[in-house]
């Protein structure tokens, strides 16, 4: 048995979420359990400490456990593949040499070279750059942590340095994928009755703690347009990648492999969809399908994909119209 002391002391760690000292009084149970002889429970005391070694996950991650706050991210297992995407050659290539750098990291680092690790998705809304980080995760087998500015921002500058400072050393702890996305929305938490002065300050925080982030640690920022981006910023990222709405080509591309991944024809051509698409993004053009073959779908077994394309095809446009530019219209008869 165990001496009370060091039962108590584990009891009270336990409680108190603090995972180093509590390792610490576990290792000294195991050695005492050791040196009498007790080698069957020292060795199972061992084994759970060995695979049970992750660093301060609850610690950190849920700050409400400690001080009531929120959580400072959200963590996901990443399930989309960066082969589900389509998106320019460069960018699945820039993508996969991050890949590769990352996966030999150890051959670098043997070389003195590290991989690179930060990544700027610039683009339009409805282009892939939320999924890509997705997709990025999902290729270096991590997790994503979505950082939630909301509970990230506090009404003072200090506060929010301290709550930043938390998030990186928690990344930091662990090898993940660390994903700000829609970055230009940080600055706006702050309310307007906030100095710009006083955003550019948090801003500037924040890029200087992602300059002091270990290579195993991949940064991603998303951000729908760069104007927020000075170029001393822009300069952060070793990788600055555009996700561009898509071109007629994509969207016939897109409709082609909608139908047959879902086994579903429209009943008009790809090329037909994609002209009526063209200035929209994939995420119109993804609502748009759905929406169809839900429709198809329900009618079953007589539904006719192609009435329906056509009828949903001039609501969607003339519902399309009122919120986009004139320019935007071109598709529409
Ligand atoms: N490049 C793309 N290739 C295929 N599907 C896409 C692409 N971009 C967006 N989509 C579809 O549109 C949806 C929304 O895209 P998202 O990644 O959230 O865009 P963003 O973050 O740029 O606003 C995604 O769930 C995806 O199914
Ligand atoms: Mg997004």
């Amino acid at each position: 048995m165990a001496r009370a002391d060091l039962l108590y002391d584990l009891i009270k760690y336990g409680l108190n979420n603090d995972n180093p000292n509590f390792r610490k009084v576990a290792e000294a149970i195991c050695a005492e359990e050791r040196a009498k002889q007790h080698g069957v429970l020292a060795n199972k005391v061992e084994e759970l400490l060995r695979i049970q070694n992750r660093p301060l996950m609850r610690d950190i991650s849920q700050p409400s456990v400690r001080n009531g706050e929120q959580s400072l991210f959200i963590e996901k297992i990443p399930a989309r593949k960066l082969e589900q995407l389509l998106l320019p050659q460069s960018v699945v290539d820039s993508c996969r040499d991050l890949i590769e750098e990352q996966s030999r990291a150890d051959l670098l680092r043997s070389h003195g070279l590290e991989p690179r690790n930060k990544v700027l998705l610039v683009g339009p809304p409805g282009n892939g750059k939320t999924s890509l980080a997705e997709a990025i995760a999902e290729a270096l087998m991590l997790p994503l942590l979505t950082v939630k500015y909301e509970s990230i921002v506090g009404a003072y500058l200090g506060e929010t340095a301290t709550r930043l400072g938390k998030l990186f050393d928690y990344a930091k702890t662990r090898q993940c994928v660390l994903f700000f996305d829609e970055f230009e929305t940080l600055g706006k938490e702050r309310g307007d009755t906030h100095e710009t002065g006083e955003i550019k300050r948090v801003v500037s925080s924040l890029l200087l703690q992602i300059d002091s982030l270990p290579s195993y640690v991949i940064v991603i920022a998303a951000t729908n347009h760069d104007a927020l981006l000075d170029r001393a910023a822009w300069r952060r990222f070793q990788l600055r990648l555009s996700l561009p709405k898509p071109s007629r080509r994509d969207l016939e591309l897109w409709f082609a492999q909608f139908e047959s991944r879902v086994g579903f024809d429209f009943g008009l051509e790809p090329s037909t969809l994609a002209k009526k698409f063209l200035g929209k993004s994939y995420a119109e053009a993804e609502e748009f399908a759905l929406s169809v073959y839900r429709k198809y779908v329900l009618k079953l077994p007589d539904g006719n994909a192609k009435s329906i394309t056509q009828t949903e095809l001039s609501l969607y446009l003339t519902s399309a119209q009122g919120n986009i530019d004139k320019g935007q219209e071109e598709g529409v008869e």
